[in-house]
């Protein structure tokens, strides 16, 4: 915290009329905020802050999926069982997903977003298609046809014992 240090030896500059600054001179322990804070004590305050976010972020790192991350239990999806199963695993915040199975140990995601104009594929047949236009994609997301100018925007996998974990 040595930047916030450096903080509290900086003057205050304070507009008190429309168009005018004045720097006012102060001390730690003679300028309170509007909370009644001393600047030293609103700083210490900040800063711990600061800190408690970061071990809430590391705990939650560890004993949770971190924010953005979609954790999905393979077993849950009968489709995901078989090399080549198809799944609609649900939403990785407001991006819907779909998982395919490609190999015994390893799996795509994909962003169901059509890359056209937005709207939701669906899985068809060997792959998916978007309702909207009609683009058709194969279940490892590349473009087969339609307006679509690209495949479906793949996402980050990692496969372990079972539990996939999707993130961005
Ligand atoms: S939004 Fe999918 S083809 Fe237009």
């Amino acid at each position: 915290m040595a930047g916030l240090s450096q903080w509290a030896d900086l003057p205050i500059r304070r507009a008190t009329r429309p168009g005018s600054l004045h720097t006012i001179s102060m001390t730690d322990e003679q300028t309170t905020d509007s909370f009644g804070l001393t600047r030293r004590q609103a700083l210490a305050a900040a800063a711990a802050l600061c800190g408690l976010g970061a071990v809430v972020g590391a705990s939650s790192a560890q004993a949770a999926p971190r924010a953005g991350a979609l954790r999905v239990r393979l077993s849950a999806y009968p489709a995901l069982s078989k090399v080549g199963g198809v799944a609609v695993v649900g939403n990785l915040g407001s991006i819907p997903v779909a998982v395919v199975r490609t190999g015994r140990t390893r799996c795509r995601a994909f962003n169901r977003r059509c890359p056209h104009a937005g709207a939701t594929v669906i899985p068809q047949g060997s792959g998916f298609l978007c309702p909207a236009h009609g683009s058709v994609f194969t279940k490892t997301g590349a473009r087969v046809s339609g307006p679509t100018p690209t495949g479906l925007i793949p996402l980050k996998t990692k496969l372990s014992r079972g539990l996939l974990t999707i993130t961005v």
